[in-house]
């Protein structure tokens, strides 16, 4: 048997990293992962399909569920493309095995606009020039979109902290704090004029019964 991997011997032809002849037949000596089961609820759809045991939660997003708004950027951790929301919270899906994550809630850019109602940080994007070439960009919305659930009036300096691991070579980044700082406004007017129609639907706001001695039923 002749191992014709490039790092130890160079062989003619077609040789590749970590194969080996046997005879004339051409065999991979790297052992492949064994298959498994693996299921999460992605942008609000059950998905189920079998995987490498070993597979990058990028490759999954991509290949088996098909959300190709999960890009691959530096591929290593250091850009924030393939960023997506597990559980609410941004994730690298770079650096994430699909093991990891079984049975989590995941949302990546497609998952992030209500029917034909986009998400405020993606219509604040859009009217702020937030974005550019748009590669970056599913990245940002998602970690954007996680602080303003927490936060919805950030100073510029929080919204900074958020996106420090998000990388983008377009916009110059200040139309990217102003897009999120837009949102964050817009947000806050939505959540005022719920709050107010809440407030008229109800004639007896705070009346609980429990502490009015009855109508407790
Ligand atoms: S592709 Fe994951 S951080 Fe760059
Ligand atoms: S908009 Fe092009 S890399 Fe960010």
């Amino acid at each position: 048997m002749e191992f014709i991997g490039r790092s130890i011997k160079k062989g003619e032809g077609h040789e590749g990293i970590g194969e080996a002849m046997v005879g004339e037949e051409r065999i991979s000596m790297i052992p492949t992962a064994p298959e498994v089961y693996w299921s999460a609820l992605v942008n609000g759809q059950n998905i189920e399909c079998h995987i490498e045991s070993n597979a990058i939660l990028l490759d999954v997003i991509r290949d088996e569920v098909g959300a190709l708004g999960v890009k691959r950027g530096c591929d290593m951790g250091t850009c924030g493309c393939c960023t997506v929301l597990i559980d609410g919270e941004p994730k690298l899906s770079c650096l994430t095995l699909a093991g990891e994550v079984r049975a989590k809630e995941i949302t990546t850019v497609e998952g992030l606009a209500d029917g034909h109602h986009l998400h405020p940080i993606q219509d604040m994007f859009a009217k702020h020039g937030g974005s550019q070439c748009g590669f970056c960009t599913p990245g940002f919305l998602l970690v954007s979109s996680a602080l303003l659930e927490k936060n919805n009036s950030p100073t510029d300096a929080e919204i900074k902290g958020a996106i420090e691991g998000n990388l983008c070579r377009c916009t110059g980044y200040q139309p990217i704090v102003d897009s999120i700082q837009a949102a964050a406004e817009l947000m806050r007017t939505d959540a005022e004029s719920v709050d107010s129609t809440t407030a008229k639907a109800d004639p007896h706001p705070g009346f609980s019964g429990e502490n009015e001695g009855g109508h407790t039923a």
